[in-house]
């Protein structure tokens, strides 16, 4: 017994030193299980360095910015795949792009980064790191900002020349949408209830505009005005930052903390205000009350490192999706543009 204690107790020493979360660990059923890590360690062995240094640079100017990686990247497996499609300006068939549907719009952020990173990549090594892999880089090194462990990285994505609106407002999750629907959409990508609980953790951090909330606040349905699932305080103030007279216009230029109490740190007060009715978006609340997650939101509420493990875990796991490989898709020189 003293001695696989021993073992287990070195191993999650080591784990616990090195922030090492197994990519093994996290493999999705079906495809994407194609990508490895230290996928450019002779092609551009520099490319995960420069990476964190243009992140790092740019998020110290703008503080906002990892949250809005974070997202890009969920926006882009979510959507198809991982595969750059979100970052198309113009596809050949000349359809609107994702970035004109309604879930991207006016609210996807952190292009510029992406851009940035990009140019010098192509710089270091040309025609070799794909857009796919970066969004994916730059994700982990928002988390890694926003307060947990640096993760491994599976790549060699390769990235798509399609990319349509259409596909993007039936693929992304809205705050309005029922659970059943969500869950359907995280099942859809082989992503569990638990890791679509966990990847919600996310939410711990960022900004939504008002006009993502305010139905919950004046119209929620015909008889209360206001949701009854809100914290009565936390109402209140939501109220206080979006009134009701609020133009459209400019409800949809102010922001609220996706988390008012840490709002730049990924961590477990997303669980713990969602118990106290301090869920922002409907979809948001609603896990701590349905019976399917209330018990998964329990559970991440009461503790940091299951939950920062899981996360870590689901992340990759989310980048697994769709991916094209090998003689799939192609690797762009520019992000916003496919391979003329
Ligand atoms: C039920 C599924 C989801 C819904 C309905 C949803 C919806 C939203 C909405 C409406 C916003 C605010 C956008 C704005 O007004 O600017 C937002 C922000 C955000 N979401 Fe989600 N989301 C979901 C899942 C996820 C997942 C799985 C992740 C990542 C793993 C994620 C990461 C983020 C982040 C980091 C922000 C803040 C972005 C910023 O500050 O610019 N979301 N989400
Ligand atoms: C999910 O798993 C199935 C069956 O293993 C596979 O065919 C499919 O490609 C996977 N989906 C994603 C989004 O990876
Ligand atoms: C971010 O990653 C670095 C490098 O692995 C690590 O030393 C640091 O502790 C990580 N940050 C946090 C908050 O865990």
């Amino acid at each position: 017994m003293g001695r696989h204690r021993l073992i287990a107790g070195a191993i999650l020493i080591f784990t616990l030193f090195t922030g090492v979360i197994f990519p093994s660990d996290a493999q999705g059923e079906g495809n994407g299980n194609g990508l490895t890590v230290g996928f450019y360690a002779s092609s551009c062995p520099k490319v995960e360095d420069i990476v964190t240094e243009v992140v790092a640079r740019l998020s110290k100017q703008d503080p906002t910015l990892p949250p809005a990686l974070l997202r890009l990247f969920f926006h882009d497996c979510f959507v198809k795949g991982c595969d750059a499609s979100v970052l198309l300006d113009e596809t050949p068939s000349g359809q609107p792009v994702e970035k004109k549907s309604a879930g991207n719009g006016d609210t996807i952020r952190g292009l510029e980064v992406i851009d940035e990173i990009k140019t010098q990549v192509e710089k270091e090594c040309p025609k070799t790191v794909s857009c796919a892999d970066i969004l994916a880089f730059a994700a982990r090194e928002a988390v890694n900002l926003s307060g947990l462990p640096r993760h491994t990285v599976p790549a060699g994505r390769h990235d798509s020349r399609t990319s349509r609106a259409s596909d993007a407002d039936y693929y992304l999750p809205t705050p309005a949408m029922p659970l059943e629907k969500i869950i359907a959409m995280f099942a859809e990508r082989n992503l569990t209830i638990e890791d679509m609980v966990v990847l919600l953790g996310a939410h711990s951090m960022g900004q939504a505009h008002c006009t993502q909330f305010t139905d919950r606040l004046y119209k929620f349905n015909k008889d209360t005005p206001r949701d009854p699932s809100l914290n009565a305080i936390y109402g209140n103030e939501l109220a206080g930052k979006c009134p009701e007279a609020m133009s459209k216009e400019q409800a949809s230029r102010t922001t609220v903390d996706l988390d008012p109490t840490t709002p730049r740190v990924l961590d477990i007060q997303y669980y713990v205000n969602l118990l106290q009715g301090r869920g922002l978006l409907q979809s948001d609340q609603v896990l701590s009350t349905d019976s399917r997650t209330g018990g998964i939101v329990n559970a991440m509420a009461a503790s940091s490192d299951t939950w920062s493990t899981k996360f870590l875990r689901a992340i990759i796991k989310m980048g697994r999706s769709n991916v094209l490989t090998e003689d799939e898709g192609e690797i762009r020189t520019n992000c916003r543009n496919y391979l003329k």
